[in-house]
């Protein structure tokens, strides 16, 4: 039986389109069962909705802590009997709330080779600090942030003349490819993870 995907979104959501193209393709056996955003304005819901894909808005000012509001996600979670969690795009740190009932089940794209430049501008910290390489990186979730194993990575050689726009683009386009071949790798059970080691099975 095909595994089912919760993704959790903040914006956009390419991504999340990225993901939704190897479904729809029969590149990765699995089904988007539902897509949250702590963000109701964020363009990935109607992404999600264009594809007939169940969605669900959970708003973290609604509750009365982070605790209470990733217990709210985790029902929703569970709802939809959800295998792997993808954050893709998700701009809020997770609890244990939400870890603990899915261990080892929650990925994240985050735009740098960690650890460098963790946290929410991964693309100009990275910039601002002159480094002449950067990347992706594809990770599980701890409660750390953007501190898990590391399931993939890629790199690229940042220009001598480049704007932050102009490289945001060549890491999205990265981005694009990594995540949806790291949910692949999970859905057919090619990832052996050894305390912070994660090896891929061939
Ligand atoms: C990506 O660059 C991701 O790495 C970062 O936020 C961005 C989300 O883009 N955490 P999108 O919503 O998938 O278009």
């Amino acid at each position: 039986m095909s595994k089912k995907l919760g993704i959790i979104i903040s914006g956009s959501g390419s991504n999340l389109a990225a993901i939704i193209d190897k479904c729809e393709s029969g590149y990765i056996d699995a089904e988007i069962a539902v897509v949250i955003s702590n963000n109701s304005q964020a363009y990935g819901l109607k992404r999600a909705q264009n594809h007939g894909i169940e969605t669900a808005i959970v708003n973290p000012k609604e509750f009365s802590n982070r605790q209470e509001y990733d217990k709210k996600l985790v029902e929703i979670l569970k709802k939809y009997q959800v295998d792997l969690v993808v954050l893709a795009g998700y701009m809020l740190l997770v609890t244990n709330q939400l870890l603990d009932p899915f261990k080892y089940k929650v990925i994240n794209i985050h735009p740098a080779l960690l650890p460098s430049f963790p946290g929410t501008d991964g693309i100009g910290d990275a910039l601002k600090y002159g480094v002449k390489v950067t990347g992706v990186t594809v990770h599980f979730v701890d409660e750390g942030c953007d501190t898990g194993p590391i399931i993939l990575q890629e790199a690229l050689q940042i220009k001598e003349i480049e704007t932050k726009e102009e490289l945001a683009d060549r890491i999205h386009s990265i981005e694009h490819r990594l995540l949806p071949e790291a949910v692949k790798l999970f859905v057919e059970d090619r990832l052996e993870i050894n305390g912070r080691l994660v090896k891929v099975l061939n």
